[in-house]
């Protein structure tokens, strides 16, 4: 979905490079992450600016649980604090938030700042902000059909589609992974179906302003064609959905 001035409606980003960002400086790679947040609180402002309706962004992978432990519980706690600082800044700038992951595997106090910070943003409109966290795009596929198992619900696209966690929003028109790589790393492996791609070198602490503008203006200019031919987009057929 994309709006008449070619703003992307849902912008999705894999915020990758926060722990060579922090190499790059001799400094510890929570120190990166913590930079992260910043680009992060930045990105939203923009997006907020830009009239990006949705905003999906990785924090943090099923596969991180393979780090270092002193970096996931940092990780954690990072999460933590930032939720209890967070919410009044993203209440002014009318953001709602969702959490998009398994919970399971969380800590009691996590768990309570994420039900806490999704209910007090519940009523904003300018923004919805997806943080996905302890998310893959398997787990969603897996957890996804088996719900749709125990409620004796036939396994088609469009059922699944509804029982994915990212149901209440439609798919993203663009994908940024920040850091260099090329390659999705278990994020929206259902919903990138049809995204335009955009990688950038940018570590994402260095990820700014400019950059997203690059990025939306070469999203601009790509021909999303949905199956049909150049010719069909042109005229504007409709697509058989
Ligand atoms: C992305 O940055 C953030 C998380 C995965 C939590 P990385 O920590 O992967 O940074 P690099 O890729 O090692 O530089
Ligand atoms: C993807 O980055 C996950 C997040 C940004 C949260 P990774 O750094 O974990 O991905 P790989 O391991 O390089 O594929
Ligand atoms: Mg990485």
């Amino acid at each position: 979905m994309t709006s008449s001035s070619g703003i992307p409606h849902h912008i999705a980003i894999v915020m990758d490079g926060n722990g060579r960002w922090a190499a790059k400086r001799f400094m510890p790679r929570l120190a990166g992450h913590r930079q992260g947040m910043e680009s992060l609180r930045r990105c939203i402002r923009a997006c907020v600016d830009r009239g990006v309706a949705v905003l999906t962004v990785f924090a943090f992978s099923s596969e991180n649980w393979n780090r270092p432990a002193d970096e996931v519980s940092g990780l954690m706690e990072l999460l933590a604090t930032a939720l209890a600082k967070e919410v009044p800044k993203l209440q002014q700038d009318g953001v709602q938030v969702h959490f998009v992951g398994e919970r399971s595997g969380l800590s009691d106090k996590v768990r309570a700042g994420l039900a806490q910070a999704e209910a007090a943003t519940a009523s904003n409109g300018r923004l919805i902000l997806n943080v996905c966290f302890n998310y893959g795009g398997r787990w969603d596929m897996a957890q996804a059909a088996a719900k749709l198992v125990a409620q004796g619900k036939p396994i088609t696209e469009g059922e699944l589609q509804g029982a994915m966690a990212l149901a209440h929003v439609p798919d993203p028109d663009l994908i940024i992974r920040t850091g260099g790589e090329q390659r999705l790393s278990n994020f929206l492996l259902w919903q990138a179906a049809y995204a335009e791609l955009f990688f950038s070198d940018k570590l994402w602490p260095e990820f700014d302003e400019a950059e997203l503008d690059r990025a939306m203006a070469e999203f601009s200019r790509r021909e999303r064609r949905f199956g049909q031919t150049s010719a069909q987009v042109a005229a504007g057929d409709q697509k058989v959905a």
